[in-house]
């Protein structure tokens, strides 16, 4: 499904999201480094075609890895990085088993991928695992609108229009048809805030974003 839409995610994502997701990826860095040390080691999960990989290695705040396991997504995201000057490497490899060893990073991102996975416990573990005592992570994920009102006008949006639209210009109807569908099976804020505890996170806050669309969850792997 994901590489059926690579070529058209990037344009999509903006054009659906009316650019608010570039922002929305802004502060995931922005959060994320507060507190990490300089040059920290950073893995971005599910990187798709690399916008918040490329995100965080701006500045060279940090030495960035993006991983997933859709090829044509990742190749998009090793031509921006080329294009960028970056030194990014992105990689193939499952969320759910990823190629890293215990304790190999200072920071875990995921951005729209938990969702997607066939265990979000599993693969919470992986960012755990992977991540040395101490270290964060950040998990960026669409989320329940707090507001009634707001919450019918965008469900409308959601389901409705944005399936139609995403199916028109990417030529999968099923993927767009997905991404409401996926939301609506997934946690809402504080649900994701007790499976990360559960995976053994700690110092576990959250924020809403754009009223509760999406939601920015941190968390530490405990220092012991
Ligand atoms: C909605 S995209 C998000 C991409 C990117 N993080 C972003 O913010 O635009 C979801 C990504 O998750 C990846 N993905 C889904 N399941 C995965 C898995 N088990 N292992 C690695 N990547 C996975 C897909 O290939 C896709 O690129």
């Amino acid at each position: 499904m994901f590489g059926a839409i690579a070529g058209r995610y990037d344009l999509l994502n903006h054009l659906l999201s009316g650019n608010i997701d570039q922002r929305w990826r802004r502060l995931v860095t922005r959060k994320l480094y507060e507190g990490l040390p300089v040059k920290a080691r950073i893995l971005d999960v599910a990187c798709g075609t690399g916008d918040l990989s490329l995100a965080l290695a701006e500045g060279g705040h940090a030495e960035v890895v993006g991983v997933d396991f859709c090829r044509p997504m990742l190749e998009i995201a090793a031509l921006k990085s080329s294009k960028r000057r970056g030194d990014v490497p992105f990689l193939e490899g499952d969320a759910l088993a990823l190629p890293f060893h215990d304790s190999s990073f200072d920071g875990t991102t995921i951005a729209f991928g938990l969702r997607n996975l066939a265990s979000v416990e599993d693969g919470l573990k992986e960012l755990l695992r992977v991540l040395k005592p101490g270290g964060k992570v950040a998990v960026l994920e669409f989320s329940k609108p707090r507001w009634a009102a707001f919450r019918i006008v965008f469900n409308f949006y959601f389901t409705k229009v944005l399936p139609v639209v995403g199916g028109l210009i990417s030529g999968s109807r099923g993927a767009y048809q997905y991404l409401p569908d996926s939301v609506s099976r997934f946690p809402n804020q504080d649900e994701l805030a007790s499976m990360m505890r559960e995976a053994g996170f700690e110092e576990i806050t959250y924020q809403n974003l754009t009223g509760g669309i999406a939601a920015l969850h941190l968390g530490r792997r405990p220092r012991s």
